[in-house]
């Protein structure tokens, strides 16, 4: 006859009470784990210039609001988490069912009324307060913005103009326009005028303001004061089409003295090292680039600008005046190499799928020695005495983007006579 002690007595009434304890605690610990791993996320971020698409790296007054407000939010949650799921847990352990009675009901509690009502009202002023505050001294601080800088989102690039800076100095030659690099002199507040005249698009820099939409239709406004020199990443913030995640660009804050010899390059810029505007230096290949792309003090000048539409109906391009001088070409997909320039012209809408740049290559209407032409004469597009930041600093890895075109590059035509049309005819199918 089996004859159980005491203590197994005991365990075979405890087990499967404690295994149902745990199964009920058990998304309960699930939680409480995965917070811990937020929070120990949260802890081991590096909140500097290392995360240029975080907005937890703030690098202007503004964010540095944004970020306080969000701060002050992020402690409240946290206290409030902490507080309800306390309470759920001591209601749970306190109050579990342990027989088949209805548990007393409490209906109608005026305390718990009133509590529930009004610790959440005091909370929700607690968090409006300061954000109105916010909203209305950003506001305030627009009219103090003396550097104006327009920005036309296009499908899928950003026009830069500076409505103050003429192109040339001392010529009615317009604004100075350039693309997708935003150059800024220190100190600057900005205020920027965010347009398009086709769908709506977001300029968006994490580490120097929020993000404000670019209507058509509508001029909105967006000031900053460019306080630290760097390079800070910016993104379309708001889906565009197709190439939506391949409308990047740049804020580059630049000591007053860099800035002011950057103006002077692109206002004196020939066009091509050492006297672009010599039109014979210009490859005749270059006729198909010149409906949408302008360079300064060349006679490529017939694309429009801003919310102007092109007369042959197509979108316009980027200025490539001081071409060679950006980081990146494409918007921010490549870094700004001759062999990239190659891929971009060979491989165009395969580099960014929906590009309205023509891929004339794969048209047959340039061949091998042509694109040679095209890649030289655009690596070329740089001023006489250089690029006044020099080199170009390429590549944030997080930023240039490694791209997923299948097939090889075309190699570049021989640079002897070899290599003319006629050589190279399967190249033009
Ligand atoms: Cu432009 Cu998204």
């Amino acid at each position: 006859m089996a004859r159980h002690g005491k203590a197994e007595v005991q365990a075979a009434e405890w087990l499967p009470r404690l295994t149902h304890s745990a199964r009920r605690l058990a998304p309960l610990a699930v939680m409480g784990l995965a917070l811990m791993v937020v929070l120990a996320g949260c802890g081991g971020m590096n909140m500097d210039q290392d995360q240029p698409y975080s907005t937890l790296s703030p690098m202007t007054s503004k964010t540095r609001d944004i970020q306080g407000l969000y701060t002050m939010i992020f402690w409240a949650a946290l206290v409030v988490f902490v507080v309800v799921q306390a309470a759920i847990v001591y209601t749970v352990l306190k109050f579990r069912r342990r027989n088949d009675e209805r548990p007393e009901q409490v209906h109608g509690s005026r305390v718990a009324e009133i509590a529930w009502t009004v610790i959440p009202a005091v909370l929700l002023l607690m968090i409006t307060i300061p954000t109105i505050k916010t909203i209305f001294a950003h506001a305030e601080a627009e009219k103090t913005a003396d550097f104006q800088v327009e920005v036309y989102g296009k499908q899928w690039w950003w026009e830069i103009q500076y409505p103050n800076i003429p192109a040339s100095e001392g010529s009615e030659a317009g604004p100075l326009i350039t693309a997708n690099e935003v150059v800024l002199p220190q100190g600057a507040n900005v205020l920027f005028s965010l347009r398009s005249n086709n769908v709506i698009h977001s300029f968006w820099v994490p580490q120097l303001s929020g993000k404000t939409d670019l209507m058509p239709g509508h001029d909105n406004k967006l000031q900053f004061v460019a306080e630290n020199v760097g390079e800070y990443y910016g993104e379309c913030a708001e889906f565009c089409g197709g190439a939506h995640a391949w409308m990047r660009f740049k804020v580059l804050v630049l000591p007053q003295d860099e800035f002011d010899a950057w103006v002077k390059a692109y206002q004196s810029s020939p066009g091509g090292e050492g006297g672009g505007s010599d039109v014979a230096k210009v490859p005749a290949a270059f006729g198909v680039c010149l409906v949408c792309h302008n360079v300064n003090g060349t006679n490529a000048n017939i694309a429009k600008n801003g919310l102007a539409s092109n007369p042959y109906g197509v979108q316009a391009g980027p200025n490539l005046t001081n071409l060679a001088c950006r980081d990146t070409i494409a918007a921010g997909m490549l870094e700004n190499t001759p062999e990239n320039m190659r891929l971009w012209l060979t491989k165009t809408d395969e580099v960014k799928d929906g590009v309205y740049m023509p891929n004339y290559y794969k048209a047959g209407q340039i061949n091998d020695e042509q694109v040679d032409e095209l890649v030289t004469y655009l690596t070329s597009l740089k001023p006489a005495g250089g690029c006044p930041k020099d080199p170009p600093v390429g590549g944030n890895p997080l930023y240039v983007t490694t791209n997923t075109v299948d097939s090889e590059v075309p190699a570049a035509a021989p640079a002897s006579g070899a290599g003319d049309a006629a050589a190279t005819p399967e190249a033009n199918q």
